[in-house]
């Protein structure tokens, strides 16, 4: 039986009548890169914050490194924490940053610089390490924040959402640095993100959550065998009369998402022409079909109906909405 880092049974935080998080359970093995998926609001931060001892749970309990969340500081101990907002002093160099930090964490003043020149040697930022922190890039921030996390020697690390806003390549670099603390310094990461790619990359084994509740847990292999299948998506203007038609014949299984018909099926490619012909016979318009392997997205929808981009996608509509009032012109 491998080693639990983190064990969590029926945690929950309300917010007045919000459930935050909702009765969540799960344990994280000692050396496992474990993630929390959803979308926006979907309670990840907040399950993190509790695990770091930052926000009370309302029930519910759980064991970070051995220790019940009351026994704070022996939690505390034992974790380092990287925000989902950035929380550096950009007015400081990096070097100062990371000093400053070993001051709060009580690390004796003698092994201050030498750890905090490991760190930064770890997440490949030794020769910026006197630059102030204004002049870092986005990753390098975010390196920094890694750094920081691991000055104490934590053997539990919190990623909330560790490349958000970040370019792809500088995600991926992200990503290399977290997966050689992971295998080379025997880390125990878990990490939230509403990326998928980065959840399948990553991750050993993934939570996904939606509205404070995790609704399938696995590793993202096994996550996307469960559909059964390939995923087709056809996008047509009649995906209810599509919908009745295929039923007759119902390969696997059927879902109306966004307008469009999603339909997962043993063998795509044979299903496929079967799904035209049956739409051509009957007058129905496809606009589109596309046939392609399952990814943690189509685990996303099979279990709410909705997409994670779908969510994600509001922010661009409120830009959009604001633009439009005139205030960007
Ligand atoms: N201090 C708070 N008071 C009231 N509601 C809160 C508070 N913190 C979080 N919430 C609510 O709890 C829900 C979960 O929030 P949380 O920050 O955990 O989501 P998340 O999954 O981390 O989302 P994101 O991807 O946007 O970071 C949201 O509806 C949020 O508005
Ligand atoms: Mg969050």
């Amino acid at each position: 039986m491998p080693v639990s880092a983190i064990e969590v049974s029926g945690l929950s935080k309300h917010f007045g009548s919000l459930k935050a998080v909702d009765s969540v359970s799960f344990s994280v093995a000692e050396g496992e890169i474990f993630g929390l998926l959803g979308p926006n609001g979907a309670g990840k931060t907040t399950t993190i914050s509790m695990l770091a001892t930052m926000l009370f749970p309302s029930n519910g309990k759980a064991k970070v490194a051995g220790h019940s969340l009351e026994d704070h500081d022996a939690v505390r101990n034992s974790i380092g924490i990287v925000f989902q907002d950035p929380s550096l002093d950009d007015e400081l160099t990096g070097m100062e940053n990371l000093m400053f930090h070993a001051r709060i964490y009580h690390i004796p003043r003698k092994e201050r610089g030498p750890r905090a020149m490991e760190v930064l040697k770890l997440v490949g930022l030794e020769d910026r390490a006197s630059s102030l922190v204004k002049t870092y890039s986005g990753g390098m921030k975010r390196r920094l924040e890694i750094a920081r996390g691991l000055m104490h020697k934590p053997k539990i690390l919190f990623l909330d959402e560790p490349t958000l806003g970040l370019d792809p390549q500088t995600r991926r670099a992200v990503w290399d640095q977290v997966r050689t603390l992971n295998k080379k310094h025997g880390v125990t990461i878990i990490l939230t993100t509403h990326y998928m790619e980065e959840a399948d990359q990553l991750c050993d084994r993934i939570a996904i959550m939606d509205h404070g509740r995790i609704i399938a847990l696995d590793t993202p292999d096994k996550l996307k065998a469960s559909l059964g299948g390939d995923v087709i998506t056809i996008l047509t203007p009649d995906a209810g009369k599509l919908e009745k038609c295929l039923q007759v014949k119902a390969p696997a299984t059927i879902k109306q998402v966004d307008g469009g018909l999603v339909v997962t099926s043993k063998r795509g490619d044979k299903a496929a022409p079967k799904i035209l012909s049956i739409a051509h016979n009957r007058g129905i318009r496809v606009d589109s079909i596309n046939v392609k392997k399952p990814s943690l997205e189509d685990v996303f929808i099979q279990h709410t109906g909705r997409s994670i981009r779908e969510r994600e996608a509001s922010t661009t509509e409120v830009m959009r909405a604001v633009y439009n009032t005139g205030w960007g012109k």
